[in-house]
């Protein structure tokens, strides 16, 4: 017995020991790295990798007095690879400072999953992703991983804590954990036998001994064929069931980024687990580039970050040493069955100073360095058309129009139209975020919101090509993400 108690101690201990040694040694790799970086691209108010490649937001909780917000992230390459969880943190979801890397693969590569507090110890449950030698060649099981002061991670010895799904396809992925009542779920994506995707409900009592419940939600097949990064939460007094789907066909104006991400609001009752749907399924976003979404809940309010890229786009900063961004974090509003968004109170901290206030006359433009917020009052009475572009010869351009025949928000980068009816709801305003090479653009509320990436050559310049003047306010950005 106690030679087996010693050989079983030091095997824990050298696997430990063996953990300790590789997330050093990768902090001092990503320090180093960093000096290599062309920093023209790097985006100032916005979460970028410090080396490599970033994709989805993978869990997002307030614990111990601050944000905590881990990502999909591929140090040693600018194109995805084999998955860490990356980790950033914050106290008002606008300035973020880098953390070491949260989770390394191991026989497993460490996909999207979320994180929670359970009572000071912070808790992960993510989905790992392991190659197999006989068809399909991978396999995907839930996996936790626990941390007492938030930094440091330590995977659970008897992973994994959901071994299947009750379909036999592998796709079986991004778990987000919630608390009601004192009980435990977990909703994961999946995809069914014949092809559509869905969202299944686990539950536990203790955090680690997961069942099946049910079915959530499926596709019609109409919603595609694989759900990834599902989100369940209630909204003023709805449940908000939030997606990202694969393999939506494109249909006129809608869904025509390679994935989507939205939700559908409906009624859930936790005594038969029957969510009901009370509208179909809407877009988040209407922008090129915005997937796989994480949200929290702290004060009543709840927060959303989503990834600011898509699968399959190209990025000119692929060659400069990192690759990948999320959006602004943005508060949520359920006005009737319509998620509104707008980006978070203290995002006004990021005003330096005011770059110009006034009527701009037709054909008049102002130019930004790298960063801006822009006000703009709008009067939809009239088209009004605004042109993004840098200063310097090529590089990207956008406009930005309302189309007052057909009463549409259109985003037209660089001949890749998105567009979308806009009835206000209150306050005819657009708040215009550019960052080095972003735009974020919030209509009204939050009604409509447009996510796109685009690289101007130069100094930012918006040009107003309305028919008449427009009344801007707009302010220089201050840089709030630091990798120190
Ligand atoms: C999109 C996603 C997840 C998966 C991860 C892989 O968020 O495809 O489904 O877990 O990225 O990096």
């Amino acid at each position: 017995i106690y030679v087996v108690f010693v050989a079983s101690y030091t095997v824990v201990h050298l696997e430990s020991l063996r953990d300790v040694l590789a997330k050093a040694e990768l902090e001092i790799y990503i320090e180093e790295k960093k000096i290599e970086i062309n920093p023209r691209y790097k985006l100032l108010y916005h979460i970028t990798p410090a080396v490599g490649w970033m994709n989805a937001p993978n869990g997002f909780v307030y614990f111990k007095g601050e944000f905590h917000v881990f990502y999909q992230f591929y140090p040693y390459d600018t194109q995805w690879g084999p998955m860490h969880w990356g980790h950033v943190t914050s106290r008002n979801l606008v300035d973020w400072k880098h953390q070491p890397t949260a989770l390394l693969p191991g026989k497993e590569q460490c996909f999207s999953g979320s994180v929670t507090d359970n009572d000071g110890i912070l808790t992960v449950m993510y989905t790992a992703h392991q190659a197999s030698n006989d068809p399909p060649y991978y396999n995907e099981t839930q996996y936790m991983a626990f941390s007492i002061d938030g930094i440091d991670f330590h995977k659970y010895r008897h992973n994994p804590v959901i071994v299947s799904s009750p379909f036999t396809s592998p796709d079986f992925r991004d778990p987000k954990i919630f608390k009601h009542n004192n009980v435990w779920y977990t909703v994961v994506g999946s995809k069914t036998d014949d092809h559509r995707g869905v969202v299944l409900l686990y539950q536990s009592m203790n955090i680690i001994n997961w069942e099946f419940v049910t079915v959530l939600a499926e596709s019609n097949g109409e919603l595609g064929s694989m759900w990834e990064s599902p989100d369940f939460f209630e909204l003023n007094g709805k449940h908000v069931l939030l997606i990202s789907p694969q393999g939506m066909v494109s249909q006129g104006d809608r869904y025509k980024n390679t994935f989507q991400t939205g939700y559908i609001i409906g009624n859930f009752n936790y005594d038969n687990f029957q969510f009901t749907a009370e509208a179909t399924f809407q877009e988040l976003d209407y922008g090129h580039d915005f997937y796989s979404t994480q949200t929290t809940e702290k004060d009543g309010k709840r927060y959303l970050v989503a990834w600011f890229g898509m699968w399959e786009s190209t990025h000119s900063e692929d060659v400069d040493g990192w690759v990948g961004a999320m959006t602004l974090f943005r508060e949520l509003d359920l006005v009737g069955t319509r998620i509104v968004m707008k980006p978070v109170d203290a995002i006004t901290s990021l005003r330096m100073q005011t770059v110009s206030e006034g009527e701009l006359a037709r054909n008049s433009s102002i130019q930004f360095e790298k960063t801006a917020e822009l006000i703009i009052n709008v009067d939809l009475s009239e088209k009004i058309e605004l042109e993004l572009k840098g200063s310097g010869v090529g590089g990207d351009w956008a406009i930005v129009r309302w189309d007052v025949d057909e009463a549409k928000m259109v985003l037209d980068r660089g001949g890749d139209v998105r567009q979308v009816g806009w009835e206000p709801l209150d306050s005819m305003t657009w708040r215009l975020f550019l960052d080095t090479c972003s735009i974020e653009l919030f209509c009204g509320e939050g009604e409509v919101v447009f996510s796109s990436r685009m690289y101007p050559n130069g100094h930012w310049r918006v040009k107003n090509l309305s028919p008449h003047p427009i009344h801007v306010v707009a302010y220089k950005l201050k840089q709030s993400y630091r990798e120190k």
